[in-house]
């Protein structure tokens, strides 16, 4: 009696640990992910707008209760977070107890229960509502949405993976700003003492040049000065160039790889994919995209022109045809008369739940023919099927009429 208990106990708190990863991508995290989304926005509003002086009463009570609302949903989370802080694969070797209080001690802990803390203060009148609390607040929530979004993961990553790289273009950074502190401070000390008679007043004037942020509260005046600090300007846009390109091809690179892993989840689960061997479906992994969809959402429509075709990974479409409708399942495939005819597609298709599609591109499909004629060959040969079909249907229905 006492196994079966603590058995449907883990699988509750393992399936409610998933769902409030920020990784998860089971339909009930996705879910999640966007109440939680909303949730935050009207908070971030409600204090936004909670900071302005002189509100009718009525406006100040219905805030009060969105920023009560929000505060009690934060509480719920971080009492379930902590619940099921022992499905954490990293506090895999402690007990129920230790793990919880790890958990609460993380980051990721002490930023959800700061979160929390000063909305029910409010709440209960300990402190007022007025513009510095509010900006406590949009910091604080602000934080937990950031511990929790994957774009901070992946820029950690990104970050880590580039430190090297970053590292040397920040060493030039350092070598122009102190080149160019020092040379503006022998140029220009005699002439403005005040500004540049020390040398930490003059890297403030090169951090502030170099940034290309210029406030213009501190120029140079003689000729060796405005040489040297044109050519910390030009730096300045090299450098921040540098970085950026760094960052940027560094981040591309990172979502690739994650969208990489999230296909090959996907990909598995279509037999037409899995029937080829591994090098060619890795080839193919890269070119397709992972879409979801919830239930009645067209995803294409008659007579649109075509540019992609779609293999159902999970879920199910309905093909709207004139005589009578066909539904597809996991595994099938739709889109693909488009791109063989090079016509408008030939039906309207809805799902009829929700829907997980991987998407293949037509450049992309052209050159996957070249590469893999096996799997063009089945998709064209159900086409093939497809267009008999529909034009026995049509035949019987002028027939009929
Ligand atoms: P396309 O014409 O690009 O867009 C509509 C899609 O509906 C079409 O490609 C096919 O993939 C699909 N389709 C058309 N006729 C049938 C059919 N008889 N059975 C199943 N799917 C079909």
């Amino acid at each position: 009696m006492v196994t079966v208990v603590a058995a449907t106990t883990s699988t509750l708190r393992a399936r409610v640990h998933a769902t409030l990863r920020h990784s998860d991508d089971s339909r009930s995290g996705r879910r999640w992910r966007a109440f939680h989304l909303l949730v935050l926005g009207s908070g971030l509003l409600a204090v936004a707008v909670s900071s302005v002086p002189s509100l009718p009463d009525t406006v100040e009570h219905l805030l009060a209760f969105v920023i009560a609302l929000v505060a009690a949903v934060f509480l719920v989370e971080y009492a379930l977070r902590l619940w099921s802080a022992p499905e954490t694969l990293r506090y895999g070797g402690l007990s129920e107890g230790r793990a919880r209080l790890a958990w609460a001690l993380s980051a990721t802990g002490l930023i959800g229960l700061l979160a929390v803390v000063p909305a029910f203060a409010i709440t209960l009148r300990a402190i007022r509502a007025d513009s510095d609390i509010a900006a406590i607040f949009c910091i604080l929530w602000i934080l937990k949405l950031s511990v929790h979004a994957p774009a901070m993961t992946t820029l950690a990553r990104v970050i880590s993976n580039e430190r090297a790289t970053l590292a040397s273009v920040l060493i030039i950074f350092v070598i122009v700003l102190v080149a160019a502190a020092t040379a503006t401070h022998f140029f220009e000390r005699s002439d403005q003492p005040d500004l540049f008679g020390d040398l930490p007043s003059s890297l403030w004037w090169a951090v502030v040049t170099l940034t290309t942020t210029g406030y213009g509260d501190i120029v140079p005046h003689t000729v060796g000065g405005r040489i040297v600090g044109s050519v910390v300007m030009v730096s300045g846009i090299l450098v921040l160039a540098l970085m950026t390109g760094i960052l940027a091809t560094g981040f591309a690179e990172e979502v690739r790889r994650r969208e990489y892993l999230r296909v090959w989840d996907q990909v598995v689960k279509v037999p037409m994919f899995t029937e080829l061997g591994t090098v060619t479906l890795s080839e193919i992994v890269g070119k397709l995209r992972v879409r979801y969809y919830p239930p009645r959402f067209v995803v294409v429509r008659r007579d649109e022109p075509g540019d992609s075709m779609f293999f159902i990974s999970e879920g199910e479409v309905e093909v709207r045809l004139p005589r009578q409708p066909v539904r597809l399942g996991q595994g099938g495939f739709f889109g693909e008369m488009a791109l063989l005819d090079r016509l408008p597609r030939s039906a309207t298709i809805v799902t009829t739940r929700p829907t997980t599609l991987l998407v293949l591109y037509a450049s992309d499909f052209y050159e996957i023919a070249a590469h893999i004629p096996s799997l063009v060959a089945a998709v064209e040969k159900e086409a093939h099927r497809r267009r008999q079909e529909n034009e026995a249907g049509r035949m019987a229905t002028d027939g009929a009429a």
